[in-house]
């Protein structure tokens, strides 16, 4: 399969909202990302000057040593953390981690951060098929609505992909009343474009059941692929989380190991983000090590606290 990525700026107010857009044609898919006023930040270059700047702070800060890893991937990892404080250039960044501690620590683990996978959590997935969707579903099918659910930091597409699998293989019938429309989103557009390409390794799967790997994966040389059934079922869109109140609403919302790579306040922005598209009855998953904070716990029940998953109010 032959993939093509084109960037554009928007070429008018209606394009202001960043997306992805794929193209299916015969054996081909075109990806065209479309950068919106806050993507456009994007552009921002860390040279190897700036690069070298942030790592000796982080040194003599943290002891943390950036050498060992590629520059590349470092270039890209702080142009994240530099995205989410909205600093448009390398100096202002530096700036701010002289001055705050978190943001030292927030760098660190954006930097160290961990890939996902397939089901990862696999008591949390089963949560979800046996009591959440189920209800979703009869909900929507009595209201006559479509679903949506999102995923919120999507990384490679692992969880948004594994949503799609469960919704294929255990709500067969549920799916003939009520379509499923899964988005989701992430702040670093190459992480998005191995999600469109949907090609894996074995260690992303290793919690797949079997059944499900050899119902919806096929060998393609040292890769797994995803089936293209489950690929068209998930839209990619390039998003940064704190804009996440700007979304349609939707039912459910998996925001899962990219809360914690924020300070409190800006947590805080993204709960109440999240609670402005989730409609009363509406089901958020956190990861494990998340909590709700600060005024965001009053909007929210908690429906299963080992899983960390809440129901709007
Ligand atoms: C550890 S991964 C989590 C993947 C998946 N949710 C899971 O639990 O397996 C965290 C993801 O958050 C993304 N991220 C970091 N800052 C972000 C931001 N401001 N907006 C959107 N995504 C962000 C990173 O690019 C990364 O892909």
């Amino acid at each position: 399969m032959l993939l093509t990525v084109h960037q554009k700026p928007p070429e008018d107010a209606t394009e202001a909202v960043s997306g992805l857009a794929r193209e299916e044609r015969e054996g081909e898919v075109s990806v065209t990302i479309i950068l919106s006023g806050q993507a456009l930040i994007e552009s921002l270059e860390i040279d190897d000057d700036a690069l070298a700047e942030i790592s000796l702070i982080l040194e003599m800060q943290r002891n943390f040593n950036l050498s060992i890893y590629k520059d590349k991937c470092m270039k890209r990892r702080v142009a994240i953390r530099m995205r989410s404080c909205r600093c448009l250039d390398a100096a202002a960044y530096c700036d701010l981690l002289r001055q705050s501690e978190q943001e030292l620590d927030l760098l660190k683990k954006t930097l160290t951060i961990h890939v996902s996978q397939f089901f990862r959590n696999p008591s949390m997935f089963e949560k979800l098929q046996t009591v959440v969707l189920p209800h979703l579903f009869q909900k929507a099918a009595t209201a006559g609505e479509r679903l949506r659910f999102y995923s919120l930091g999507c990384a490679g597409g692992e969880e948004a992909y594994t949503l799609g699998i469960i919704v294929r293989a255990f709500f067969v019938q549920e799916l003939l009343r009520t379509p499923v429309d899964i988005y989701a989103s992430d702040i670093d557009a190459d992480i998005l474009q191995a999600a469109v390409r949907a090609e894996y390794n074995e260690e992303r799967l290793k919690d797949l059941p079997d059944s499900i790997r050899e119902r919806y994966f096929a060998a393609n040389g040292p890769h797994l692929q995803l089936s293209p059934q489950i690929q068209k079922m998930v839209t990619f869109q390039l998003q940064n989380i704190m804009d996440v109140g700007l979304s349609e609403p939707c039912q459910l919302a998996l925001c899962r190991n990219t809360l914690i790579y924020f300070n409190r306040p800006d947590q805080e922005k993204i709960l109440h983000g999240i609670a402005h598209v989730l409609p009363s009855g509406g089901v958020l998953v956190l990861g494990k090590s998340e909590t709700l904070v600060g005024d965001a716990r009053g909007l929210f029940t908690t429906l299963c606290p080992v899983e960390r998953i809440y129901r709007r109010i």
